[in-house]
């Protein structure tokens, strides 16, 4: 370890009792025996100045247990939620008399659309995550209510759109219309939040393959959303996670779907590229 990590190790050290080190593992994650996932890649070209020397998945960092549960879908407790996004999908709701699968048909139409989310949208003018692009096409599409951002609904419908796209590589770009909102993640990203003035990079790049108390830091890449967490069995959405972390440093956080967490999450998402999209994941 560079003598950059360690006094960053020693800081965090002070401001959080019981961290101490343990590194990720070596493991290869293949799920059903057939969806090989890259967990370890190159560090994207963004990211020549961050202190670390490769990307790498949150299932690296998890116990063999948890990681088991990920490993094949029949143990995975996240692909019930899968189950009911599929119903989502076909049911029709709203004042057009549509569902998804009116214009979608089958939902292995949105292969691919996970892996390139939050992207710029030319029609609205603005970047939107996937679960904007969702509710974009229940209100102007089906005449139906939005769902709330955060809900069990919208997650079950981004788990099934997540899952059409798992072991393809997250390739969201970070240039053109996009660039604005990149930058202002990247910046939310390096902002020391709360009583305990800690940014996302003081945990996530300084320290991860630390112990956090009983954790073991990762990377908090976002790979793997939506993730069935154990802790509160259920799945949870990218600004939910967000948000927790920002409260753990005691700082008043932002709301699910407010502009800076859109702007967070392509950042975020930018620090994956070249991982495989891996969701609906397992963590603790
Ligand atoms: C009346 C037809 C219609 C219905 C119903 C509809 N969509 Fe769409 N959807 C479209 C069209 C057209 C586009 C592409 C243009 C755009 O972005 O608006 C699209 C785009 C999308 C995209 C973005 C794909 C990409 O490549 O970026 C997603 C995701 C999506 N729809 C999900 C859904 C979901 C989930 C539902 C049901 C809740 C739904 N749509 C219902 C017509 C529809
Ligand atoms: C005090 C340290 C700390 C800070 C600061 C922090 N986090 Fe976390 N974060 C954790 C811990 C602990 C976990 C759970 C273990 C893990 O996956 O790293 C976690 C988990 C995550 C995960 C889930 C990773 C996965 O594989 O499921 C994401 C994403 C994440 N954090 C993003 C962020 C972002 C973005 C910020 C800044 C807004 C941030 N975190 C700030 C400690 C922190």
């Amino acid at each position: 370890m560079n003598f950059k990590s360690m006094t960053a190790v020693a800081a965090l050290m002070l401001t959080l009792p019981g961290v101490s080190l343990a590194d990720p593992d070596d493991d290869t994650l293949i799920i059903n025996g057939e969806t090989e996932i890259v967990t370890k890649a190159p560090l994207p070209a963004h990211m020549e100045d961050a202190n670390m020397d490769q990307i790498m998945s949150g299932w690296h960092f998890r116990s063999d247990e948890t990681q088991a549960l990920e490993m094949d879908d029949f143990d995975n407790p996240g692909m019930i939620f899968v189950d009911a996004g599929l119903e989502q999908w076909n049911t029709v709701e709203g004042s057009k008399g549509n569902s998804c699968a009116s214009c979608h048909e089958d939902p292995s139409s949105m292969k691919g659309v996970r892996a390139v989310y939050p992207k710029w949208d030319e029609k609205a003018g603005e970047v939107q995550t996937l679960a904007m692009q969702i509710n974009d096409c229940r209100e102007a599409n089906m005449g139906a209510e939005p769902y709330k951002y955060d809900s069990g609904p919208m997650v079950n419908m981004e788990a099934l759109i997540t899952l059409q796209s798992r072991g393809m590589p997250v390739n969201v770009a970070i240039d053109g219309p996009a660039a604005d909102a990149w930058a202002k993640g990247k910046e939310m990203y390096y902002t020391r939040y709360g009583q305990l003035e800690l940014s996302c990079a003081n945990c996530h790049e300084d320290n991860y393959g630390n112990m956090i108390r009983a954790d073991h830091l990762s990377q908090g890449q976002i790979n793997g959303f939506p993730t069935y967490r154990l802790k509160n069995a259920k799945l949870n959405t990218v600004h939910g996670r967000f948000k927790g972390c920002i409260r753990d440093t005691r700082a008043h956080t932002f709301n699910p779907g407010s502009e800076e967490f859109v702007a967070l999450e392509l950042y975020v998402a930018s620090r994956g590229n070249g991982l495989s999209v891996e969701g609906p994941s397992v963590r603790n």
